[in-house]
């Protein structure tokens, strides 16, 4: 009951919040610089792709689906629905993405639009996929009322994000040393909780007030492979957004203390020379009713 009051109290902030286009324009300012793109794709873009074949399975996903990917990235969801036979098209807000797609995957459409006003037709699709966009939103109502309107009746919606952060060690960490050695509070237009899609209450919440039925998810246990612990450190500072911007306003000092605080942590999960970071995701997966 609590946890629905938060939800509906977020939804109405988050709806009329002039803040959000702060938050916007930070998150599009980021995913925009192509060495933010590049160095995702390096790092953590095999991180993420770990969900792919549950986002697929999640979907439904057959041969001859008009399936659309959102938030796209370098394209790895459009590229896997592609494959499985579908006719996928990928969406994304920052032109250096919908570059590194269209360079990635030739042969498949990525078109630059945003979540929360998608330039789709009405029911156009079978199948809306997203992996780990819905975190950089400022309004998820917003995006999932979208992804409802451009989906066919009874069309099917999967998406993934990281879990809680009492599980997704990979980030939460990153917080849990700015939070030790140094300061969240650096002046960054504020945003929804990073998290919060992890949490199947959360979901079942969100999708349902924008019309959804049948929510039901399956946590996938990825893991962030690094090479050292500071391959792990540069990933975030280079190829993350409102992470790395947290990062990069600590005082010199204080980032020292927090980066030796991450070296320690990542360092506790070495195995056979390289470390292998905890980072699980929920795929969550819900219908438009018909
Ligand atoms: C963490 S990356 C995920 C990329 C890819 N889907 C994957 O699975 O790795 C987040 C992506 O969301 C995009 N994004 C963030 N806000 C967006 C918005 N409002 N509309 C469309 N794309 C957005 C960013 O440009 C970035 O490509």
């Amino acid at each position: 009951m609590l946890s629905a009051i938060t939800g509906l109290l977020s939804a109405l902030r988050w709806n009329r919040c002039p803040r959000c286009t702060g938050f916007r324009n930070f998150e599009h300012a980021g995913w925009g610089n192509e060495a933010v793109a590049i160095s995702y794709h390096r790092h953590l873009g095999e991180v993420t792709s770990g969900c792919i074949p549950e986002l697929i399975r999640a979907a439904s996903l057959k041969v001859g689906d008009k399936a659309l990917d959102v938030a796209c990235g370098a394209g790895y969801v459009a590229a896997a629905a592609r494959h499985r036979g579908a006719e996928a098209v990928g969406v994304d807000f920052s032109a250096a993405q919908v570059r590194l797609a269209e360079q990635t995957y030739p042969d498949i459409r990525f078109i630059e639009g945003d979540a929360e006003a998608l330039p789709f037709s009405d029911g156009e699709f079978d199948a809306v996929l997203n992996a780990f966009g819905l975190p950089h939103l400022p309004n998820p109502d917003k995006a999932m009322a979208e992804t409802y309107r451009v989906l066919k009746p009874a069309g099917r919606f999967a998406y993934a994000s990281w879990c809680d952060a009492t599980k997704c060690i990979g980030f939460s960490m990153v917080y849990d040393a700015i939070r030790a050695h140094g300061s969240l509070d650096v002046g960054l237009p504020p945003g929804p909780n990073f998290f919060n899609y992890g949490d199947l209450n959360y979901a079942t919440e969100m999708l349902s007030r924008a019309g959804f039925t049948n929510v039901s998810a399956t946590e996938v246990p990825l893991v962030w492979r690094v090479s050292s612990p500071d391959a792990f450190i540069d990933a975030v500072s280079s190829g993350t957004v409102r992470a790395a911007a947290v990062l990069n306003r600590q005082s010199p000092e204080n980032l020292a203390s927090i980066k030796q605080y991450l070296r320690e942590r990542v360092s506790s999960f070495e195995q056979n020379g390289a470390y292998a970071v905890p980072s699980p995701a929920l795929v969550v997966t819900a219908h438009k009713s018909n």
